[in-house]
């Protein structure tokens, strides 16, 4: 066996500012009840003017570096998946390159929304792989707070800022041990792009730039490929749900998670939940949930960890990891 890509470093970055549904509900026509019933979610981090994509993106990475026990000279690779991005161009993976020193290797931004994080991985892991790098940094980092329309009540509920981040190395000792990433698999399917998207971007300056949802259209396709992508990444490792030590899925919805437990057969005590206190931070939000759980010593060396994430595109896949 050759070399597998090592989880070595896990890190996070929420803004210190959170908003509760209450403090929703005085701004738009909505109620704590109908938040929390439909979708589980309780708060959500805001970032101030100073927290950008580029800024919790470098937090993150630094904590994972921490984490890994590695300075900046381990990282030949950075990839961010954002969707709201600092700057159109530089990438903001190299603004957080630049925050952290870095001067060598290479970086560049991943758009694939609230799948980012799992297109992310799944392009580094590829990487690593074929001996073109030796540690990259995967980030997921997000403001949706700056692409929310605040006056559409079916929409800005949902969403939170953060990032979360992990160093990925490549280890042939991780690989002698079926550690790593054992198996990505992505999907799209861009006829479905109308049911979740943002409504401009620089390209389109009479567009303001806000995120536009069909709610139960997506909720609709989130159960159906979820549920397959899981399925398929457990046939395609042999394996079966109950070799699944932790499901850290998307964070979007409360009731969609229960599903995929429910279809994996884990109780909640077997499934990582930060939707009730940070919300849908997209590409954020899965890698926020692992650090999470990391942190506070659920998830353990040589855990298996299946990780799932869709949205906007509709771009969805699955990870499945044994740390
Ligand atoms: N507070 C109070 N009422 C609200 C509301 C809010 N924040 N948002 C919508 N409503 C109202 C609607 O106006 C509608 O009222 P009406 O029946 O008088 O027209 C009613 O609630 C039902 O709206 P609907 O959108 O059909 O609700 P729903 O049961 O589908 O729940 C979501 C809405 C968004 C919670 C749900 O569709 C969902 O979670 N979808 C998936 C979203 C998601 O995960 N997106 C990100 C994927 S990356």
């Amino acid at each position: 066996m050759g070399v597998r890509s090592l989880l070595t470093g896990v890190g996070a970055y929420l803004p210190a500012e959170i908003v509760d549904n209450d403090t929703l509900a005085r701004r738009v026509d909505t109620s704590d009840a109908w938040i929390t019933e439909r979708t589980g979610i309780r708060q959500r981090h805001i970032a101030a003017a100073h927290e950008t994509a580029a800024f919790m993106g470098t937090e993150a990475a630094r904590a994972a570096l921490a984490d890994a026990g590695v300075g900046a000279e381990a990282v030949d690779g950075i990839i961010l998946a954002t969707a709201t991005p600092d700057q159109a161009f530089p990438a903001t993976a190299l603004r957080v390159q630049a925050a952290l020193g870095i001067r060598q290797g290479f970086g560049f931004d991943v758009s694939a929304a609230c799948a980012g994080f799992v297109y992310a991985l799944s392009v580094a892991d590829a990487m690593i792989q074929a001996g073109q790098a030796k540690g990259v940094l995967v980030i997921g980092s997000e403001v949706y707070s700056r692409i929310l329309n605040w006056a559409d009540r079916g929409t800005c509920v949902l969403f939170g800022d953060g990032a979360g981040a992990v160093f990925l190395q490549a280890s042939p000792a991780g690989a002698a041990e079926g550690r790593g990433v054992l198996s990505t698999h992505l999907h799209a399917d861009g006829t479905l792009g109308d049911i979740l998207y943002v409504d401009g971007a620089v390209g389109q300056p009479d567009k303001p730039g806000h995120l536009v949802m069909n709610g139960r259209e997506v909720f609709r396709h989130a159960v159906t490929r979820l549920a397959e992508a899981v399925e398929e990444a457990l046939a395609a490792n042999q394996l079966t749900a109950e070799a699944i030590d932790w499901l850290v899925p998307h964070q979007a919805n409360l009731r969609i998670i229960d599903a995929m437990g429910r279809k994996l057969g884990l109780g909640r005590d077997k499934v990582v939940i930060t939707v009730d206190r940070h919300a849908n931070t997209s590409a954020a939000s899965v890698p926020l949930a692992l650090a999470e759980a990391w942190r506070d010593g659920r998830i353990r060396r040589g855990d298996l960890v299946l990780l799932e994430a869709l949205g906007g595109g509709l771009a969805w896949g699955s990870a499945l990891v044994r740390m």
